[in-house]
C-alpha cells in the first residue's frame, strides 16, 4: 500500500481516501464490468469508438492503483461472448485498441510486477490478437505481484460448460465416466479463474443493474458496487471510494455478524444478539 502514496499528491482527495482504507482488509480480488463507453461518446456527439478509446486510460489507472495498493487479483471484463452482435467496425476497433494497449503498456506491467492472464474462449479471437496476447501473457508469466485477468470473448455460462466438459474429458481418459460425480471444488478448479480466490468486490460502471454473463459462478458472495459513472470517467478516486464502501460492508456469507460487531460494525450491521429475560 505504501507504493500507492508514492504516486498520490499529499493532501489530495485520493490521499485522504487511501489513508482511510484499512490495509488489513483490502479485497484480494476485484472484478470490474467496464461499461458505458458508447454512452460517454454519445453524450459528446462522438462515434462509439471514441468512447472505447477514452476507456483505455481508466484501465491503465485502475491496474496501476490495484498493483500499488497490494490487491492480488483484478479481473476486467473487456469483451463478452455476446459483444460479437455489434457492428463489425466497432468490434475491429476494440481489437485494434487491445493490441495498442498491449504494445504500449507492457513496460508498465513489468515495472509494477504485474502478471497478465487472458480468460475466455481465446481461440475465437482473431489470429493476430491471440498471438500478441499470448506474447504479453508469456512475457509477464513470472511476475508475482497483481494478477490481471483480462476477460475477452468471455461468457460466464460458457466458462461453466467448458469446466464440465474438461471434467468429462478427464474422466473419459481415465475410463471412470460411468461413476462420475462432481463437486463444487471440481468445477472451481477447472474454471478459467482456477487458483484465484472468488472476487470480493464486483464493480459495474454506467448504472446498469445486471451481471451480463460475467463470472456467474465466482460472484456467489461478491459485494456489488454499481456506480452511475461511465467507464471513461472512472477515476482512481472512484476506485478508492468503492474499496472504502466495500470495507464498510458486513459480509455474513449466510451466517451472522461477528459477536458484538463493535470493531467492524458494517453499514448494514445488525445489533448484537441479546438474550432478553422475560
Ligand atoms: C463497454 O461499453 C465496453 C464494451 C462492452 C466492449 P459499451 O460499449 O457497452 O458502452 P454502452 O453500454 O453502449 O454505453
Ligand atoms: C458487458 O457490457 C460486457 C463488457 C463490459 C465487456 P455490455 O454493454 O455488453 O452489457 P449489456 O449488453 O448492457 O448487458
Ligand atoms: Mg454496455
Amino acid at each position: 500500500m505504501e507504493a500507492l502514496f508514492e504516486i498520490l499528491k499529499p493532501a489530495s482527495e485520493d490521499w485522504a481516501l487511501a489513508e482511510s482504507l484499512d490495509p488489513e482488509r483490502l479485497p484480494a480480488h476485484i472484478a470490474i464490468i467496464m461499461d458505458g463507453n458508447g454512452r460517454w461518446a454519445r453524450q459528446r456527439n462522438l462515434p462509439r469508438v471514441a468512447g472505447h478509446r477514452a476507456g483505455v486510460e481508466p484501465v491503465r489507472q485502475t491496474v496501476e492503483t490495484c498493483a500499488r495498493l497490494g490487491v492480488k487479483y483484478l479481473t476486467l471484463y473487456a469483451f463478452s461472448s455476446e459483444n460479437w452482435k455489434r457492428p463489425r467496425t466497432e468490434v475491429d476497433t476494440l481489437w485494434r485498441l487491445l493490441r495498442l494497449y498491449l504494445a504500449k503498456e507492457l513496460p508498465l506491467l513489468q515495472r509494477n510486477n504485474i502478471r497478465l492472464v487472458a480468460i475466455g474462449r481465446l481461440d475465437g479471437l482473431p489470429e493476430r490478437v491471440q498471438q500478441e496476447l499470448g506474447e504479453s501473457v508469456e512475457a509477464t508469466a513470472a511476475n508475482d505481484g497483481l494478477q490481471v485477468n483480462l476477460a475477452i470473448n468471455y461468457g460466464g455460462r460458457a466458462e461453466v460448460v467448458d469446466a464440465v466438459n474438461a471434467l468429462l474429458a478427464e474422466s473419459r481418459a481415465r475410463g471412470t465416466l460411468g461413476g462420475l460425480s462432481v463437486s463444487e471444488d471440481d468445477i472451481s478448479k477447472r474454471l478459467y479463474t482456477a487458483g484465484a480466490p472468488d472476487p470480493d468486490l464486483l464493480i459495474r460502471t454506467s448504472g446498469e443493474m445486471r451481471i451480463s454473463n460475467f463470472l456467474l459462478w465466482q460472484i456467489a458472495y461478491a459485494e456489488l458496487y454499481i456506480t452511475e459513472t461511465l467507464w471513461p470517467d472512472f477515476t482512481r478516486t472512484e476506485l478508492l471510494k468503492a474499496i472504502l464502501d466495500y470495507q464498510r460492508r458486513d459480509r455474513r456469507f449466510g451466517g451472522l455478524s461477528p459477536a458484538g460487531g463493535k470493531d467492524n460494525p458494517g453499514r448494514h450491521a445488525q445489533p448484537a444478539l441479546r438474550v432478553v429475560a422475560r
